[in-house]
């Protein structure tokens, strides 16, 4: 794995180069193959249908089955909050919600307000192929402002695809993911502004003001959600040869909680990207007869701030436990959380805990989207410009009260990073309105661990070279995950000089 994504890495970056020079230079605006060879080709009620692409397209349609693209219009959750919505706003949602979840149901007039999904037909639920690769022009940062051509040629990076049967085809800077419109193809969805003018998503945003935006030594949407399978056909059709196909499966927190296709082949993918995204280290400091522990944490390979998006909903949080002598009880622990229950029922003064949190007008906490009129938020932040890319760690101490110290001197301390995609206090909240079905969050997976357990022992610390630039601020002997995060150290040395190497240390 360490290879390849380093391969990933380099490869992304070297790409940018290769394109912008040459092979694409001229291919600016939208070169349709010409259909005059190829004239039997498909209707728009065919191409709608994700099931048509399949016939040629197999492994991009297999990976966009058991997307969260796929499943946006019949993810219960959603469905649920969509319905609560509507009632609670006497019907003044609208297609806001869907409109993103399920965009092609909205413009084919299928549905006004996504209470009738069920009966919508599957080829228009979902953020479907046709939806992106007809999408040509850029309305608006946030809430799903696309025009769509409806010209049926379907848009990708290659301004010379091989002519087809089924579709027109050609070049558009929004399908090349080195180009900065690419980026806003994605944010257009990924930003959302509720009708109280508050932006209670920023992924978009977010990457914006971050070192990644800039062209061309930046790094796109596409760049690091669909990472390329080098040298394949990218579609099964006759003259075709080998190019990039770019892997479609979006993965990154949320799963799908009924039967969906390819359930196992994105909990895996979320596994692997998920344990190259955040840079942790743990110090514990002996003083005396006791100790204390820092842990620091730097977001070091997400484009924005981690977690994001949805990040009412998502909760982020640390788990740390002390021990002495072999004892299996600790001496100290924080985040901690007993299987079933959500993490904000924990009284725990120590908790570090990464959400948005939303608000009504009279300053009561909300947990739906359409009730909040301001947000607090404390996610792990992304690395501002400019490059070279420096460390944005955070540092927290345990016990949290700086004059506080654990009871006794610990010789093994763990930690543990936990994502709970959506607070079982939002399901619980859900099913108290009758909204969502008590066997969903039942069946509601735990947490993911986000990367592996770090350990610390006097024995282990002695053989780690921290190499944060943290470690000043830091006190004690320190471990860490650096070493077995080879995209984040890539990443940082391809953006790095050699002028200023501490400010290249993660
Ligand atoms: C009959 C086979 C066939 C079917 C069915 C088919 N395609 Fe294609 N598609 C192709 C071929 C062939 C190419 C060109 C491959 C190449 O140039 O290497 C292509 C290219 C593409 C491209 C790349 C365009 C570019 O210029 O970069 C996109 C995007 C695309 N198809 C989307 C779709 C979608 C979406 C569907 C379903 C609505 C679909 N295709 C159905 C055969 C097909
Ligand atoms: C969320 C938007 C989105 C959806 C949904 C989507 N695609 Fe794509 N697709 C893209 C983007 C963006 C690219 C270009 C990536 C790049 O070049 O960086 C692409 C590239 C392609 C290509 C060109 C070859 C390649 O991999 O670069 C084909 C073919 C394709 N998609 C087919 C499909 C099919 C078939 C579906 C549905 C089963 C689908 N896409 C769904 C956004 C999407
Ligand atoms: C039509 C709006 C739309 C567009 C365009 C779009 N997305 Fe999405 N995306 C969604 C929705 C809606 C979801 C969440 C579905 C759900 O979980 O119910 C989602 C989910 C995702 C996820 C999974 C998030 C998670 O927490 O698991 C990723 C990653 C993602 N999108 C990346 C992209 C990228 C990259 C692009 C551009 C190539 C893109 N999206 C374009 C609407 C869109
Ligand atoms: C430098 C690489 C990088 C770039 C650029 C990037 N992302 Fe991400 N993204 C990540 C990583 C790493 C994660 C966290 C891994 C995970 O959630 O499994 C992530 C997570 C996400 C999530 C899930 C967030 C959550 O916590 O719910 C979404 C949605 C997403 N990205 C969309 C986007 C969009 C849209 C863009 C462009 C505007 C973008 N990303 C740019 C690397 C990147
Ligand atoms: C501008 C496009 C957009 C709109 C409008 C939108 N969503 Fe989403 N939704 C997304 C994207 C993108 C994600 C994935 C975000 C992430 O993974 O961080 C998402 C994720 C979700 C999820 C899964 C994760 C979670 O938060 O629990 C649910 C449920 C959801 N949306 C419900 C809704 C409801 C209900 C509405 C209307 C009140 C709505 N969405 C409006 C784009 C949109």
């Amino acid at each position: 794995m360490a290879v390849v994504t380093r391969t990933f890495w380099r490869r992304g970056v070297f790409l940018s180069a290769v394109v912008t020079a040459g092979l694409f230079a001229n291919g600016a605006g939208c070169s349709s193959s010409t259909a005059a060879d190829e004239p039997t080709r498909l209707t728009r009620e065919e191409l709608l249908d994700p099931e048509t692409c399949k016939g040629c397209h197999a492994d991009t349609y297999r990976e966009w089955s058991g997307s969260m693209h796929a499943y946006a219009a019949d993810d219960p959750v959603f469905l649920a909050m969509n319905a609560r919505g509507q009632r609670e706003t006497g019907g003044q949602l609208g297609t806001f919600c869907v409109n993103c979840h399920a965009p092609m149901a909205v413009r084919e007039n299928a549905t006004t307000d996504g209470l009738n999904l069920d009966k919508v037909d599957r080829k228009l639920k979902g953020v479907t192929c046709f939806f992106c690769h007809q999408a040509d022009a850029i309305e608006g940062t946030h809430n799903g402002k696309l025009r769509l051509a409806n010209d049926l040629v379907m848009r990708g990076r290659y301004a010379d695809p091989v002519p087809n049967k089924a579709h027109a085809a050609g070049y558009s800077p929004f399908h090349d993911g080195t180009k900065v419109d690419s980026a806003k193809m994605c944010g257009a969805c990924h930003d959302i502004v509720n009708g109280h003018g508050v932006a209670i998503e920023r992924t978009f945003q977010e990457w914006q003001a971050s070192v990644f935006a800039p062209t061309p030594n930046g790094l796109s949407c596409t760049q690091c959600h669909m990472k390329p399978v080098s040298r394949v056909p990218i579609a099964e059709a006759p003259n075709v040869y080998l190019r990039d196909r770019h892997e479609h499966t979006f993965e990154a927190v949320d799963t799908a909680v009924t039967p969906w296709p390819e359930k196992e082949a994105q909990a895996e993918k979320i596994r692997l990207m998920l344990a190259e995204t955040l840079a942790v280290a743990m110090c514990v400091q002996i003083v005396g007869t006791r100790g204390a522990v820092q842990v620091i944490a730097d977001n070091a390979g997400a484009g924005h701030s981690f977690p994001s998006g949805s990040a009412q909903d998502r909760r982020l949080w640390f788990e740390l436990e002390a021990f002495r002598n072999d004892s299996p009880e600790p001496i100290y622990r924080s985040g901690v959380v007993p299987a079933g229950q959500d993490v904000s029922s924990l009284n725990d003064p120590d908790l570090w805990l990464f959400r948005d949190h939303f608000f009504d007008a009279t300053g009561k906490e909300v947990h739906m989207f359409w009730e909040a009129t301001r947000y607090e938020s404390n996610l792990l932040p992304t690395k501002p410009p400019p490059a070279p890319l420096r460390s944005t760690h955070l540092i927290r101490r345990y016990p949290r009260d700086p004059n506080a110290l654990l009871t006794a001197k610990p010789d093994r301390v763990t930690l543990r990073v936990l994502l709970q995609p959506i607070g079982l206090d939002v399901l619980d909240n859900l099913v108290a309105s009758g909204d969502l079905d008590p066997a969903i969050r039942q069946a509601t997976p735990g947490p993911h661990v986000v990367g592996t357990m770090l350990e610390w022992t006097p024995e282990r610390a002695a053989a780690t070279n921290l190499p944060f630039s943290a470690r000043n601020e830091a006190a004690g002997t320190c471990v860490t995950n650096v070493p077995d995060r080879p995209t984040a150290l890539n990443l940082v040395q391809s953006h790095c000089s050699a002028d200023d190497p501490t400010l290249c240390s993660l």
